[in-house]
């Protein structure tokens, strides 16, 4: 286990280890000296500064990143511009996270000319793309380290090798089969923490990039997964979200196949761990096993997020998603039946090649069926590479924002109605901070996903306490009460 190693026990002089992980603390401990170094040369430590784009896979994997980075000594350092190592851990669903990457890196490059030692890293989704990869060495020479997802346990080693060169160093994997455990990682929170159960996707939903650039499906053996969440709770997280672009489908690659509804029924049982959640359901992958695995636990959350991405049988179809409308509305029926109070959410596309007005209106359509909690709505982005992008009939931008727009209405004015129902009941929540407008108040999350706003000591974060909720404004509550609610059977 990666607590029983200690760095400053390796003798970075001798060759590094061939065998992974000890292959990674060799060179955590090679980067561990070379700060010492700085140190005694500057009078302080070097500042790091990680800044994450994307998803809550890319959140897990920058929190990877900043324990490397606390491992070998350096020091957090919010303000990018002040920073001597910034890394980027990058996202490319769509074309205008792509152009933000461009424009902060722009900035940077300004911070870069008044401090010149200052090293600048890309990692994630988007340097995974070739066309990526030459429009940096072309117009962005003063980055200094490109890698991609599926070398990241590997940030140490490529990190040795960058402070101590002066040219671009790029190492981008194509693909990988391997999964390489007790990597350390700083978690945000001390009191909840995402958890990877799986990698890369092979859906191939024909707008998508991701299968393309987080490579195919391997799931974690699920061993390893209850060591990690075990060893969560014990430390004091209350909360675990389960992630992986198709959760539904964990375990079906495995040398003994296990299903997603057995890997909860296991995490269930874990002492200490009162919350899970998980991240993402494909609908087409949603077992009538893991909807009574729900319906009878007291840890699970009372939410589902299940993207939809069209209403429109005819474009869901041309999306590749494997599910028609029919289908999804009985799965949402069934899982009401199982869970009454749960809080639907989705992820909607507009504009997808081909979308008519009508397609569009089987959209609109599904909002006011499936009355969702909240809804995610995106314009359809082209992704280069994929079938989509090469699709006749691609929508007009006018055309998109008008559908846009009209699904935004749509989605504000039910989701409020949804949200509110819970006025005046007592919900047990999770706090999580102190208000960031009013520090009189904290701010918790209900099992459902929806925050509430109530007044409350500090001393309180990382409690489940029960609170009222008076009132909802919109998407969040404000409520009063706090007393620490007791665990189920203790
Ligand atoms: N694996 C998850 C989604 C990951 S991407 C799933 O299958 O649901 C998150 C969301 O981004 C998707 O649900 C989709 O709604 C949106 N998205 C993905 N590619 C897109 C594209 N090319 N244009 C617009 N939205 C896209
Ligand atoms: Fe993309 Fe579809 Fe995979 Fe989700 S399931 S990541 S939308 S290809
Ligand atoms: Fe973006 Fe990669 Fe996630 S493309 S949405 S960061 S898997």
């Amino acid at each position: 286990m990666y607590h029983e190693i200690h760095l400053d026990k390796i003798n970075v002089n001798s060759q590094p280890p061939a065998e992974e992980p000890a292959r990674q603390y060799f060179f955590m401990a090679k980067c561990r000296q070379w700060v010492k170094n700085f140190e005694r040369k500057n009078g302080r430590l070097p500042g790091a500064c990680v800044t994450t784009f994307g998803c809550q896979m890319n959140a897990r994997d920058s929190e990877k990143l900043a324990g490397i980075l606390r491992e070998i000594g350096y020091a957090e350092e919010p303000d990018e511009k002040k920073a001597d190592f910034v890394i980027f851990n990058t996202c490319t669903v769509r074309e205008n996270a792509n152009q933000r990457l461009y424009g902060r890196l722009g900035q940077l490059s300004r911070s870069k000319k008044q401090n010149p030692d200052m090293k600048i890293a890309l990692c994630g989704c988007m340097m995974q793309e070739e066309r990526v990869l030459e429009k940096l060495k072309q117009s962005y020479s003063f980055v200094d380290l490109v890698f991609g997802t599926h070398n990241i346990y590997k940030f140490a080693e490529l990190l040795a090798a960058c402070l101590e060169s002066d040219r671009m160093l790029i190492d981008v994997w194509e693909g990988t089969d391997k999964i390489v455990e007790d990597i350390p990682s700083e978690r945000k929170y001390p009191f909840k923490s995402g958890v990877n159960i799986m990698f890369g996707c092979n859906n191939f939903c024909s707008y998508c990039i991701v299968p393309y650039v987080r490579g195919r499906e391997r799931s974690r053996d699920p061993k390893e997964i209850l060591r990690e969440i075990e060893a969560l709770a014990a430390d004091g997280v209350v909360e675990v979200m389960l992630l992986g672009q198709n959760v539904n489908s964990y375990g079906k690659t495995l040398e003994k196949p296990v299903s997603f509804a057995q890997l909860l029924t296991e995490v269930e049982k874990i002492d200490g761990l009162r919350r899970i959640r998980f991240m993402t359901s494909h609908p087409k992958d949603l077992s009538d096993e893991l909807i009574e695995v729900m319906g009878r636990s007291e840890k699970i959350c009372r939410h589902l997020h299940l993207p939809i991405q069209s209403g429109s049988n005819r474009i869901l179809e041309k999306m590749n998603r494997r599910y028609t409308r029919e289908h999804y509305l009985e799965l949402t029926e069934k899982i009401r039946r199982a869970v009454p109070d749960i809080s639907l959410t989705t992820d909607m596309i507009v504009g997808f090649p081909g979308e008519t007005e009508e397609d569009f209106r089987d959209t609109l359509d599904m909002v006011r069926r499936v009355r969702y909690d909240a809804v995610f709505t995106f314009q359809y982005s082209k992704r280069s590479g994929t079938p989509a992008a090469a699709m006749e009939g691609q929508v007009t931008p006018e055309v998109m924002k008008d559908r846009f727009d009209r699904l935004l209405l749509a989605v504000q004015s039910i989701s409020a109605e949804v949200c509110s129902i819970h006025t005046g009941s007592v919900q047990e929540v999770l706090v999580e901070s102190v208000n960031d407008h009013d520090p009189s108040l904290l701010t918790g999350r209900m099992s459902n996903n929806l925050l509430v706003h109530f007044p409350g000591d500090a001393s309180l974060i990382g409690k489940l306490v029960n609170v009222k909720l008076n009132e909802c404004r919109g998407f969040y509550y404000l409520g009063e009460g706090g007393q620490v609610s007791c665990e189920k059977g203790k």
